[in-house]
């Protein structure tokens, strides 16, 4: 039977070359069946794997950390958009194997590398997951693979890590290897932003290699938009996530303002909202977490610094955003100090401290140097979180979450983070409230920052 190109439904010959602009949407009748590598099962590379085995294909997922693969196998990670019974799926029918074995990405015919990107304290973009997994993936390449980067990172970087390399081993890239770059969109936890109903963008370096990743990435996506080279994909991921990190400083930026005004900054925004067109909303609060908003960014700001470039409205943005948990807990301690009571000794309960709603992902999370700057400072620091059991802190030591925080007495309940469906009532029986996720608009005497 001939083989059909996913792309596009009216089924052109496979070695087309998708012009620059093209938005290719895969044709659902038609499955890939390819094998495919994931190197980096996290947050990112588990769903995309699944997208790939639930579309027929069969997945290898490659990972260094031991207990990720036992935690996948035994079907104890947090996935979403219907993704926890793919993965049994998978598992059952052997689509999906897994392994710490890198030499299995020998027999694949595409390796799709999804490893973390993160900053370090200072906030230095560190490569090291990266650059080792592109040294893997370089090192047991095999003539006629697609190779796909989908980390976040800098402009430049699929240039340097794959291609360049590649070229040395002796590949011609578009004839012998096909290679390219394509940001995944993932938004953990939010429903209608599952992967497959996203569109994504794809940069390949050749027209032939955006075509061969175009035809893998079909099934992750609900179409893929193909951009002229590697670098214009890499730097249309860090515009999409800048954009967030400084509009969500804007936000926070207008609350500060709205409260000294005593205007409701919650109100100000739905009815900017009401504009059809020349504005979105975002929302003010505690900072941000995770590994996009505080760390992509940086990516830009730290290649822009070794040209001697500035990037201003991007670095205010990042530092106003940096600053924020510790403007959290400046208010913290005016907000019990109006109330008569001294920081040390206060019993604070921060309650939610995942970095977004309906998550129990606390990578970055603000609510961790909220805890950290609380504790240093004598308080005794709790947590209530359905979504989180325990919170490590530097600080504080290992912190359990509290499961009845509505029986218990508190100098002070921060609110970090709302989830839906998890009842706040009891807060209104609290005395002093401080409100950082701006949600709670109808509790009396709600303290804002
Ligand atoms: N989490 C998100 O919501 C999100 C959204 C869009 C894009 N991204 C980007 O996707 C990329 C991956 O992020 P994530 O959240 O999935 O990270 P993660 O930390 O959840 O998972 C990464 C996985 O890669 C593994 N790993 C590290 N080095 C490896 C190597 N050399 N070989 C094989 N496996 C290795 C780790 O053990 C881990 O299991 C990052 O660049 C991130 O910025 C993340």
């Amino acid at each position: 039977m001939p083989h059909r190109s996913p792309l596009c439904g009216a089924n052109p010959p496979a070695a087309a070359t998708p012009r620059v602009g093209a938005v290719l949407a895969p044709a659902p009748d038609v499955q890939p069946r390819q094998r495919v590598a994931v190197v980096g099962l996290g947050y990112v590379g588990l769903p995309t794997a699944l997208s790939l085995t639930a579309a027929g294909s069969e997945v290898v997922g490659i990972d260094v950390d031991e207990n990720r693969l036992a935690a996948i196998k035994d079907e104890r990670v947090e996935l979403f958009h219907g993704d926890a019974s793919r993965l049994a799926t998978a598992l059952n029918d052997q689509l999906l194997k897994l392994t710490t074995e890198p030499a299995t990405m020998k027999e694949a015919d595409a390796v799709v590398i999804c490893v973390p990107t993160p900053v370090d304290a200072h906030t230095t973009p560190d490569m090291t997951a990266l650059s080792r997994a592109c040294e893997t993936v370089v090192e047991h390449a095999q003539r006629g693979q697609t190779i796909v980067l989908t980390s976040t990172t800098y402009a430049g970087c699929t240039r340097d890590l794959l291609i360049a390399p590649l070229r040395q081993r002796g590949f011609q890239i578009g004839t012998d290897v096909f290679v390219a770059f394509s940001p995944e969109r993932i938004d953990p936890g939010v429903a209608g932003h599952a992967p497959e109903s996203t569109p994504r963008v794809l940069g390949g370096f050749t027209g032939r290699c955006s075509e061969r990743a175009a035809r893998l990435l079909a099934h992750t996506a609900a179409v893929v938009h193909i951009v002229s080279s590697p670098e214009a994909a890499e730097m249309t991921k860090l515009l999409e996530n800048t954009f967030r990190a400084v509009n969500i400083a804007l936000a926070n930026e207008f609350a500060d303002a709205a409260t000294e005004l005593g205007i409701d900054v919650i109100e100000v925004i739905s009815a900017a909202s009401t504009k059809p067109y020349g504005y979105m909303p975002f929302y003010p609060g505690s900072g941000v977490g995770g590994h996009c908003i505080p760390c992509d960014p940086h990516y830009l700001l730290w290649q822009m610094r070794a040209r001697r470039r500035n990037s201003p409205v991007v670095d205010a943005a990042m530092a106003a955003i940096a600053a924020r948990p510790r403007a959290v807990f400046g208010r913290a301690v005016r907000v019990l100090a109006d109330s008569g009571k001294p920081l040390t000794g206060a019993r604070i309960l921060i309650a939610g401290v995942s970095y977004k709603p309906g998550i129990s992902d606390i990578r970055e999370s603000p609510a961790l140097a909220i805890i950290d700057l609380l504790s240093s400072q004598g308080a005794h620091v709790f947590f209530s979180d359905p979504y989180v059991d325990v919170v490590r802190s530097a600080v504080a030591g290992t912190l359990h979450h509290v499961a009845n925080p509505d029986q218990m007495a508190w100098d002070l309940v921060v609110v970090h983070t709302a989830h839906p469906d998890h009842d706040l009532g009891w807060l209104a029986q609290q005395p002093t409230v401080l409100d950082a996720s701006y949600k709670l608009a109808d509790l009396p005497n709600r303290h804002l920052l």
